[in-house]
């Protein structure tokens, strides 16, 4: 496995793949890695001759009070983890690698980037969106892999890529969970104990709601009630928002059969997310 600071070694490796026809999968992370991100390098590994990760903690994508100094890294961990997955090569570049002398250029999903997750954390998904074109310029991947935990995320990133001609796939895998439901996250690790017993209030909110779903209640408003209602019941837990909308777009959603149910809440200090999309 071959770990790369430099893009212009990057490229030199990608290109000789291309070169000669070989499908590159990229996987992009922020590092500290688990179960989670291990799921999309087997994804692209059944689909790719040549898998990359990137780690990658980015800056652009943390608001000013948010963790950017204190996310957790695990450089070591995380190669030998992928060493042990065969993944071809690592990228991990440093900050001033990738944003030389403060970059001014950015990629912003209109409307898309202010749903969700952007409401609460402005200018997050403009940190994102640039961050993965800057990554999809630089390893140029054939499919660039992505987990359905951030929904918003992959929406924004499906239509940038759509929007900006990007020749990649982007291939949405499923979300990975703790046996008790709670979704991976590389953020779990700030949980205290309580506070891990706490967050699995938002995988239940999501279950109860599609529980009601399944039994025939088929309007927005009492399933988003239910949700709100369910994580409103720990008060140890912060609702940031319950929302039904169309994966897609993000707008709220009209009828829920085929709609994104998104959650997003505080444990302590610590935001996490978790979503379901309701069956058909
Ligand atoms: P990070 O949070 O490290 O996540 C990297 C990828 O792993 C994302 O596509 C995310 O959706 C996926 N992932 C995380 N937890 C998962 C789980 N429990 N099940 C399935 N997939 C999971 O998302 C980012 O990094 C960054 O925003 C990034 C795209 C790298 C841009 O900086």
């Amino acid at each position: 496995m071959r770990v790369l600071e430099k893009i212009s070694e990057m490229r030199d490796v990608s290109r000789a793949g291309n070169r000669v026809g070989r499908r590159l999968g990229l996987v992009p992370t922020m590092g500290a890695l688990h179960e989670g991100h291990l799921s999309l390098v087997r994804a692209a590994q059944a689909i790719c001759d040549v898998v990359t990760v990137s780690i990658f903690v980015n800056p652009t994508q943390f608001g000013p009070q948010e963790d950017f100094s204190r996310y957790p890294r695990s450089f070591e961990r995380d190669c030998r983890l992928l060493e042990a997955e065969n993944v071809d090569a690592v990228f991990a570049p440093s900050v001033e690698e990738i944003y030389p002398q403060g970059s001014i250029t950015w990629i912003e999903v209109a409307g898309l980037s202010e749903r969700l997750d952007g409401k609460s954390r402005p200018g997050h998904f403009r940190g994102v969106a640039t961050v993965v074109a800057k990554l999809f310029h630089i390893v140029e991947p054939g499919a660039a892999f992505f987990g359905q935990k951030d929904a918003a995320q992959l929406a924004i990133i499906r239509r940038m890529v759509l929007d900006l001609n990007f020749p990649i796939e982007i291939v949405g895998c499923p979300i990975v969970r703790e046996p008790d439901g709670l979704a991976m996250s590389s953020r779990n690790a700030y949980l205290g104990r309580e506070e891990r017993r706490s967050a699995r209030v938002l995988s239940h909110s999501l279950r109860e709601v599609e529980n009601a779903f399944h039994a025939g209640e088929n309007q927005i408003g009492p399933l988003m009630q239910l949700g709100r209602k369910t994580i409103a019941a720990d008060p140890a837990v912060r609702l940031d928002y319950f929302e039904i909308v169309r994966p897609d777009t993000l707008e709220s959603a009209e009828t829920p059969a085929g709609s994104l149910a998104a959650v997003a809440a505080f444990v302590g200090t610590t935001r996490l997310i978790d979503n379901v999309v309701l069956g058909k």
